[in-house]
């Protein structure tokens, strides 16, 4: 079954095609970070402006970088949320109309599921179940995942998301957009034991990350002098290692409290290099395998909609034209 996918539920205008639920045949990003950039965050009209300017042309090289032609796809799988619902809509609307002039199946896939279905276009996926994290710019959440559409939820984030904290930490410190990725590289050339910034919320699966921000804010209010650019790499890896420390703490306390034996760490957060360097580290040490998609998996893609597209395909769902976008959706109930 080759199925092609639509995502567009936030800055990143993206379509893939897939075969079989596994292997990626074409994967396009068309990312809006330059235009969003001067705000300093992503403003929800002039996304939607950009996915509809975008769309069209990103499809179309999908199409062309697999090789096949819409002859050639059985199904199409788009994003219904969560995420803006303007910029939603563009996916969808124009999933629509391929599958009404082609008289192709559709299906709604939830964002989230995306990300965990990611996993599955790498080289050894890991076999059901495992315990994953999700953790991108608007969740942080641990799921255990028994199968596709099969998940409890073992802990989450009380207020801000870590790509949240993230980018609010790169904005006080004055280093770009989007911050994750800022920091990621400062925190290269710096102590991350320089400063120390509070590990929330220790006994439970649960997240808090406001008071870090908030921790941050503080701290350099009280500066006698003005920031000098010598200090950032010190402030962005000691901010880091307060994130990574409690997301990989956490999902590895989650993965025993179930017993599980594999973990998969996916969503944009995934990308950074210290949670890969330290949670393959800290979990293998736990007796853990760990599974996390390359990079450009782990942030805003359509092959992982397409992914999870496929098995529900395969499994006799489809939605009708009436399907619509929804700004949030819950992936599972707390256990
Ligand atoms: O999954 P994603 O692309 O979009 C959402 O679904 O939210 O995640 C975006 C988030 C942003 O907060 C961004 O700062 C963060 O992922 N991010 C990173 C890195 N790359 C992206 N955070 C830390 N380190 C990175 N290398
Ligand atoms: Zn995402």
């Amino acid at each position: 079954m080759v199925v092609l996918g639509i995502e567009s539920s936030c800055d990143e205008t993206a379509a893939a095609v897939v075969r079989d639920g596994k292997v990626m045949l074409s994967n396009v990003i068309a990312s809006q970070i330059t235009v969003h950039e001067r705000y300093g965050g992503v403003v929800p009209e002039i996304a939607s402006r950009k996915h509809i300017e975008a769309i069209a042309p990103v499809i179309a090289q999908a199409l062309e970088d697999a090789a096949v032609t819409l002859d050639e796809i059985d199904g199409i799988a788009v994003t219904k949320g969560p995420g803006l619902v303007g910029a939603l809509l563009v996916g969808l609307s124009t999933a629509k109309a391929l599958a009404f002039g082609r008289g192709l199946p559709l299906v709604g896939v939830n964002h989230l599921e995306g990300h965990i279905a990611a996993i599955f276009l790498t080289q050894n996926p890991p076999a059901f179940p495992f315990v994953a994290l999700a953790v991108s710019g608007g969740h942080t959440a641990i799921y255990l995942v028994k199968g596709f559409n099969d998940f409890i939820l073992l802990g989450q984030t009380r207020d801000d998301a870590a790509g949240e904290a993230f980018d609010k930490a790169a904005n006080l410190l004055g280093i770009g957009y989007p911050g994750g990725v800022a920091i990621d590289r400062l925190a290269k050339k710096g102590n991350p034991e320089a400063f120390s910034f509070p590990r929330a919320m220790r006994d439970s699966l649960d997240f808090s990350f406001s008071g870090l921000k908030t921790s941050l804010l503080t701290r350099l209010k009280g500066l006698s002098a003005p920031l000098v650019s010598e200090e950032l790499p010190d402030y962005a890896a000691s901010y880091q290692e307060a994130v990574c420390d409690v997301l990989t703490e956490k999902t590895i306390r989650a993965a025993h409290t179930v017993s599980a034996g594999r973990i998969v760490v996916c969503g944009g957060v995934a990308a950074n290099s210290r949670l890969r360097e330290k949670m393959t580290g800290d979990a293998h040490a736990a007796g853990i395998e760990v599974f996390i998609p390359p990079p450009v998996l782990c942030t805003d893609n359509a092959a992982m909609i397409a992914v999870v597209g496929t098995h529900l395909l395969q499994a006799g769902f489809s939605d009708g034209l009436d399907l619509n976008a929804v700004s949030r959706i819950p992936l599972a109930v707390a256990s």
